[in-house]
């Protein structure tokens, strides 16, 4: 939510326009209401604009700006509509001083009517817009840079990463507070952004500052120091991401790219965790946990599906679990306990809603997971242990291998905890990338969506675990194509939905061969009988191919893991509907992929 980048080289001239650009375009997805850059030279050039950040691009004079320090900003909305006036950077009154943020700053009206009162004019009704007139008023009193800039967040409240430059000076100064800003460290130069991918093609060697930290990032040299200035000795550690990971390597979007990339994503995940078959699972972050008396998973969205997952295989197992949307957590009155176990699951780890519910958990004392695919994010410094689900970056807003990934990681969670690996499960979840792989190989997806892309409405229905894959399947599907979608667990649908089905409604149907054909027989005749068309996502095609119009078939596994395998069919066909009607598949509109904002 809003992509902060910075670059800082010991010479001018050194692409600081490039730099920025491109890491402003590996930081879309999130956010792409409008973007900006500043870069500091004896005064300051900002450019900005609304729209894409190939609309800057477009905008911006040949090779300018350029300079020694630069900021840009891509943004997500939250105060002010998306705007060239409401694009980052913000500057004071002299434009001495160039502001990105990426948060909610709380006491924003308090601070802008006062300084307002003072005598400072504001062009933009963003909350952001402050900052930089408290740095200009201690600059006015007398306060050198860095005061200044400490001085004006002492005074903020709410969540913020912030960078400024200043005109004269070759440093960016940055902070952050709840909201994520990391160093990439490449020699004597440096970067800054809300993530890693944005800098990935120079440098893997990063330095992850803590909430409080203040950066003065002036090359050849960077100092880290406390919220009271002291000193704060870094360590530079490597990320384990390829930066192929963070392009589209010849795909038309990174979400395709993403689909493709999750039998390798999956053998990253499984690494050293799943034993040869019969044998056991380890989790090292399992290892430190007292056994829970009941586990709780928080969660938004996408993530909340795979704990809709991971909370049924827990229970399979004998242990008791309930999946929570992280948004109702501290709503709904739930009983925590110190003997609760609470997972956060949020592939990015910044998703506020789901750090907040890990504080709530916190706070009673409860003992905290998260599930995550970013080191040093926010939710991992919330909790007391993480597991890494390892995906690799995801660019797309549409998360498809996290989602793959986090189920994976969480089937074997459940294993550790129950200490029970029997040699089907060992054997069926070492064999999801290959099955993964062949579904790739071999999906009729983008023939059904030919089929179907003017449907009116989607309804993917499954029974048990697979309803979490239904309702899974039905977001992909609404997030990209922005046609109605709506998953149901398939026996509720005669309790309402079944009014919605029509000819021009298509039904698709998870149908587990194992357990659920013949209960999924009576469903699929009765949305037959409705005129809607039937697409059956099944490891049984012979038994239910009399009954559906199309069937997109998965290997036959362990029926734990046959959610995971439809998922993966209505990726694609999500995909192919996406593409078929034109929409703007990795960077869908209104959507932002780390929602940093409760
Ligand atoms: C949909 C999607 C979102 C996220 C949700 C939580 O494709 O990606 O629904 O799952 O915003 O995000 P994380 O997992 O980062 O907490």
């Amino acid at each position: 939510m809003c992509g902060i980048i910075g670059y800082a080289s010991p010479r001018s001239g050194r692409n600081v326009r490039d730099v920025l650009l491109d890491g402003l375009s590996c930081l879309e997805y999130r956010g792409y209401d409008s973007a900006g850059v500043a870069v500091a030279n004896s005064s300051i050039a900002v450019h900005k604009r609304e729209g894409e950040v190939s609309t800057l691009e477009d905008a911006l004079p040949d090779r300018a700006p350029d300079g020694y320090a630069g900021i840009g900003h891509t943004r997500w909305s939250t105060h002010g509509q998306p705007s060239d006036r409401n694009a980052h950077p913000h500057t004071d009154c002299d434009d001495r001083i160039a502001v990105v943020h990426n948060g909610i700053i709380e006491n924003a009206h308090t601070l802008r009517d006062a300084l307002e009162a003072d005598g400072h004019t504001f062009t933009s009704e963003t909350d952001t817009e402050v900052i930089p007139h408290l740095i200009e008023k201690g600059l006015d009193r007398g306060d050198d840079v860095e005061t200044a800039f400490r001085r004006a967040v002492d005074r903020l409240e709410g969540s913020y990463a912030v960078a400024a430059v200043c005109a004269g000076h070759r440093t960016i100064y940055a902070t952050r507070q709840q909201s994520p800003l990391v160093i990439g460290v490449d020699g004597g130069r440096y970067f800054l952004a809300s993530d890693v991918p944005a800098f990935l093609e120079y440098t893997d060697d990063v330095i992850y500052l803590e909430d409080g930290q203040f950066a003065a990032i002036r090359p050849p040299d960077v100092e880290v120091t406390d919220r009271h200035g002291g000193l704060v000795e870094t360590d530079v550690e490597t990320v384990d991401w390829d930066p192929e990971d963070a392009t589209k390597n010849g795909y038309d979007h990174y979400m395709l790219k993403e689909i493709r990339e999750q039998p390798h994503a999956l053998r990253k995940c499984l690494r050293g965790r799943v034993d040869a078959p019969g044998r056991s699972v380890s989790i090292d972050a399992v290892e430190a946990i007292t056994e829970p008396n009941h586990v709780h998973f928080v969660a938004c969205g996408t993530s909340y599906h795979a704990s809709l997952y991971a909370a049924r295989l827990f229970r399979e197992r004998g242990m008791r679990a309930t999946p929570f949307l992280a948004s109702q957590y501290d709503l709904d009155a739930i009983p925590i306990g110190t003997d609760t176990l609470v997972v956060g699951v949020t592939q990015s780890g910044e998703t506020a809603d789901t750090v907040s519910a890990l504080q709530v958990a916190n706070d009673v004392g409860a003992t905290t997971l998260t599930v995550t695919n970013v080191v040093g994010s926010s939710a991992t410094r919330e909790a007391d242990h993480a597991m890494y689900i390892r995906a690799g970056p995801e660019i797309s807003v549409a998360a498809t291998k996290t989602f793959v990934s986090q189920q994976a990681a969480l089937a074997m969670l459940s294993s550790a905890f129950s200490g029970e690996c029997t040699r089907e499960f060992v054997t069926g979840i070492r064999a999801l990338p290959d099955r993964i792989q062949s579904i790739l190989d071999q999906s009729r997806a983008k023939a059904i969506a030919a089929e179907y892309a003017d449907a009116d409405a989607y309804f993917p229905i499954g029974r048990g675990s697979n309803a979490a894959a239904a309702l899974e399947g039905a977001l992909k599907i609404k997030e990209i194509t922005y046609k109605h979608a709506e998953g149901f667990p398939a026996g509720e649908l005669k309790h309402g939905p079944l009014a919605l089905v029509t000819d021009r409604t298509p039904v698709f149907a998870i149908v587990d061969g194992d357990s659920e054909a013949e209960t999924m027989i009576g469903t699929l005749n009765e949305v037959d009988a409705r005129g809607a068309p039937v697409i059956a996502v099944t490891d049984c095609p012979e038994t239910i191919e009399p009954h559906a119009d199309h069937v997109l078939e998965v290997p036959e596994t362990d029926s734990r893991f046959t959610p995971i395998l439809a998922t993966v069919q209505l990726q694609l066909v999500s995909y192919w509907i996406a593409n078929r009607l034109g929409r703007s598949i990795d960077k869908p509109r209104n959507l932002a992929k780390s929602v940093t904002v409760e």
